[in-house]
């Protein structure tokens, strides 16, 4: 593999795959609906060799421009909110389907799509369903792609332990959506970020589903004890019905970056933990990283600034 697109290269997976195939001395191309925003971000990581394109997943010709001469492709494109336009079906399964054709069409040697443990075609939730049926279009529109299907990723910038820590410097009470006995195995970003370079370095690799998981299953509630014991905070844990939190997300779905979406609350309501049929970060010889080993790391650098001006000053 010399050079690669990666679609969505910008995001809180993307931009570790590509630094992480830009380390190893891969040509790499960016494929972002914002270029400019994707040129800026490249820039100030020291990644000025990396071409950008502007190409919406929805644009079947932006999309054969960025694929072109590409010998692999990486889908790590996301919506977590639908917008006028922008639904989950037409991201997650028809964007995925359209890069998946015109890879195969442009001759590329591989595809991975990352997609997440839980992907159900038949699912009643429109998030779940986009992404289980984007599987399977990316399948028959590029038999040899390869699928990831991430846990809850964390590490800094994560939608899980971040959201965590503003609700919690934010409300007396943290609320648990459903009863918080549903099962979680989240997972270190660069984890999946190494395993999709991993995958792209061995053909042996291509066709296969992959589901990766971190080190330990957790319930909801422990990883919210977990979260405020390395704050260092108290909090009183009450749990919301999931109906009252799909009202809940879908108000907070009108502002910029909601804290909780429909999505979210959708995959809490079934264990997202990985199967003991797929292969894994074992298979791919990546000893997966602990969540008490990672989140302390970064977790301190959520301090609020007043905090941290505060205590400057004394
Ligand atoms: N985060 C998690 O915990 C988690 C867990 C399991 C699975 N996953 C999956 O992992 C993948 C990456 O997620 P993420 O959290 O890294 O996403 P993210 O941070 O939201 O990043 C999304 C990326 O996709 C680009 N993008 C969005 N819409 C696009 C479009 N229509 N056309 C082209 N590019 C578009 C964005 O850039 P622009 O806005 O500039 O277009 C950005 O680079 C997704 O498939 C997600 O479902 C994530």
């Amino acid at each position: 593999m010399t050079t690669v697109s990666v679609f969505g290269g910008t995001g809180f997976l993307g931009r570790r795959v590509v630094q992480r195939l830009t380390v190893e001395g891969m040509t790499v191309r960016v494929a972002v609906r914002h270029a400019d925003r994707a040129r800026s971000a490249l820039r100030a990581a020291g990644l000025d060799r990396v071409t950008v394109f502007g190409a919406d997943v929805r644009d079947q010709a932006a999309v054969a421009t960025a694929v072109a001469g590409a010998d692999a492709v990486v889908d790590a494109v996301s919506a977590y909110v639908e917008t006028a336009g922008v639904t989950f079906e037409a991201v997650h399964e028809r964007g995925a389907e359209t890069l998946a054709r015109e890879a195969a069409a442009a001759d590329v040697a591989r595809f991975v799509l990352v997609s997440g443990i839980g992907a159900d075609p038949e699912s009643a939730s429109p998030y779940i369903r986009a992404r289980g049926r984007g599987e399977r279009a990316v399948q028959q529109a590029f038999p040899g792609a390869t699928t990831v299907r991430p846990s809850a990723m964390f590490g800094p910038g994560d939608a899980l332990f971040g959201t965590l820590a503003h609700l919690a410097r934010l409300l007396p009470v943290l609320p648990l959506i459903g009863d918080g006995h549903t099962r979680l195995q989240p997972v270190y970003v660069e984890d999946v970020a190494e395993a999709i370079a991993r995958i792209l370095a061995d053909p042996g690799t291509a066709g296969r589903t992959y589901e990766l998981a971190g080190p330990t299953v957790y319930t909801l509630r422990e990883l919210f004890s977990i979260a405020l014991r390395i704050m260092g905070r108290r909090r009183l844990i009450v749990p919301v019905p999931f109906a009252v939190a799909q009202v809940q997300a879908r108000l907070f779905e009108m502002l910029p970056n909601p804290p909780l979406t429909t999505g979210q609350v959708d995959l809490l309501k079934a264990d997202n933990v990985a199967s003991a049929t797929l292969p894994g970060l074992r298979e791919l010889n990546i000893q997966s990283k602990a969540v008490e080993e990672i989140v302390p790391t970064y977790y301190r650098y959520s301090v609020p600034l007043s905090v941290i001006l505060v205590t400057a000053g004394r």
